[in-house]
């Protein structure tokens, strides 16, 4: 540690431990860290990254708790996390029994599948996205196609690529499992008399028009030619999807009574990935170590790191998309990914993200959500227009915090390592660069040192691994 930083900016011998105490006010998408951190001794103490670093480094650790969602008025309630944890781990939510959400978020992995595009009943256009600290998220999945978690999580069970189920089928399996629905109806009252089977269809779901999932599962079932009955779409042709013709058959009640049952299990789901969370990483400690004055605490970054993390705040100017405690700034950016085999050249990211998120049923405004009324919809009221304020290859900005864990990286896979992604960031040797892509995304005058130090600082922000007595598959 005795070692000095050979790279770039001032270095502060010394630091008085009552000036950073007030200067860690919260900058960035998400509330900063407590105002009030323990001054500590009035001890100055050395830290090795200058003082501008030392002034990010404060705006960027701890992660605060996680915001509650109005939204979900269950959102931290235990006992619906704990059902959420069932349902998570379940593949009784799936077309024939063999898909969970926990097949592509492995929690023994970080809550990811290692695969470059992922890969449910059929396979993906995308990579598996991490699950830390979500309740910070403002958007979810890549193209920001959701407004809530609990909405997000119901995507993945009717989509017909991932566990190609159906909202009754949900019901149902709750319903058929003496477990499951005791949980369910001690968090959220009876369910309806499913036991009709005249009135409630095993399968039933409205289908989506123009759904890219769904042309994906019949370009899938045209190219093998299976015929199967739900692979076929069928767009435009005024052919009606099975599923659409069981749900059309329902009385508009009982759909109703169906669809509030599939909304409370995205809820239970969201209170559970909501204790998924990536704190406690030797950034952290670090940082614990300036306010407190704790040279200890302090020698968590080494040297390399902390050189690292000057570039990230300064040259290589990460800090511009990746700031804040969760590093990220939480929106959209077209940074030019390299095109990766079985991903569209063209992903139209955001646009098509913001089309999705129009025709949502679940919106944060819409009668499914608990605050239709209140500030979390603010987001939504003031859009862009369709066709204006995002171009094509716009993807979610991903958190940084345990990174090292979740590779393959990028909405496609298309770097197995960070030290790819780095050169990637450093030469633009293989970005795909368009009309849309960042200006501010140029090549960097970094050495092979320089990019080693980066890395270093990417891998101090791994957090403890997730607990898997409390997130990991149950027994019961
Ligand atoms: C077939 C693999 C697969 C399955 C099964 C799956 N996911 Fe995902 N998950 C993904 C992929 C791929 C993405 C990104 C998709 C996109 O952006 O289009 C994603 C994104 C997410 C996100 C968004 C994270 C963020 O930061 O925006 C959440 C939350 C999530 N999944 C939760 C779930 C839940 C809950 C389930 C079960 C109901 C589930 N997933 C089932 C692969 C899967
Ligand atoms: C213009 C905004 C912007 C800047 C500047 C930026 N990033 Fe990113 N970063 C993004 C976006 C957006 C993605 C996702 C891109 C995609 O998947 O298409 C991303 C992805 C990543 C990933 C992959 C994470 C994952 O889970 O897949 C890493 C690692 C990363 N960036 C590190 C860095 C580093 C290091 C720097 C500085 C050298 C940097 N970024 C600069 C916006 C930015």
């Amino acid at each position: 540690m005795s070692t000095p930083p050979s790279t770039i900016g001032a270095r502060s011998a010394a630091l008085v431990l009552g000036v950073l105490s007030t200067a860690c006010g919260g900058a960035g998408p998400s509330p900063g860290p407590p105002a009030d951190s323990p001054a500590g001794a009035e001890a100055p103490i050395a830290a090795p990254i200058s003082e501008a670093a030392v002034q990010a480094a404060l705006r960027m650790s701890p992660v605060p708790p996680g915001p509650e969602d109005p939204t979900n008025r269950v959102d931290v309630d235990p006992q619906a996390a704990a059902l959420g944890r069932l349902l998570f781990h379940s593949s009784a939510l799936s077309k024939d029994g063999d898909v969970s959400c926990a097949t592509c978020h492995l929690p023994e992995q970080s809550f990811v599948d290692g695969r470059a595009l992922a890969l449910g009943v059929l396979p993906l256009e995308r990579h598996t996205m991490p699950l830390w600290n979500l309740a910070h998220q403002r958007w979810f999945f890549w193209d920001g196609r959701a407004d809530s978690l609990w909405s997000q999580s119901l995507v993945p069970i009717e989509d017909p690529l991932e566990h190609a189920f159906t909202r009754a089928g949900v019901a149902h399996a709750i319903h058929d499992d003496p477990d499951l629905r005791r949980r369910y109806e001690e968090v959220f009252g009876a369910l309806p008399p499913l036991g009709d089977k005249l009135r409630f269809p095993a399968i039933a779901r409205p289908v989506p028009a123009n759904d890219r999932a769904h042309q994906l599962a019949d370009e899938h079932a045209r190219a093998n030619r299976d015929g199967q009955e739900h692979h076929t779409h069928l767009f435009g042709s005024g052919f009606r999807h099975p599923h659409q013709r069981a749900w059309d058959a329902m009385a508009p009640e009982d759909q109703e009574a169906v669809t509030q049952v599939f909304v409370h299990v995205g809820k239970a789901l969201a209170a559970f990935q909501r204790q998924i969370e990536s704190r406690d990483a030797p950034f952290d400690r670090f940082v614990e170590g300036l306010r407190e004055g704790d040279a200890a605490k302090v020698a968590s970054l080494d040297d390399s790191a902390a050189r690292g993390f000057e570039l990230f705040i300064g040259e290589a100017r990460c800090i511009s998309c990746h700031g804040g405690p969760l590093f990220t700034d939480l929106e959209f950016h077209d940074t030019g990914v390299p095109e990766v085999p079985g991903a569209p050249v063209d992903d139209p990211g955001r646009s098509r993200g913001l089309e999705a998120l129009r025709a949502s049923e679940f919106g944060v405004r819409s009668r499914w959500s608990d605050d239709p009324e209140g500030p979390a919809g603010v987001k939504v009221d003031f859009l862009p227009a369709a066709g204006h304020g995002h171009g094509p290859g716009e993807f979610k900005t991903p958190s940084l915090r345990s990174v090292v864990h979740t590779p393959p990286y990028m909405h496609n896979g298309a770097f197995a390592t960070l030290e790819e992604v780095v050169a990637f960031y450093a030469t633009r040797e293989t970005a795909r660069v368009t009309g849309t892509t960042e200006k501010i995304l140029v090549p960097l005058d970094l050495t092979e040192e320089d990019q080693a130090d980066l890395v270093a600082f990417l891998r101090s922000l791994t957090g403890s691994p997730p607990d898997l007595a409390r997130l990991g598959a149950p027994t019961r």
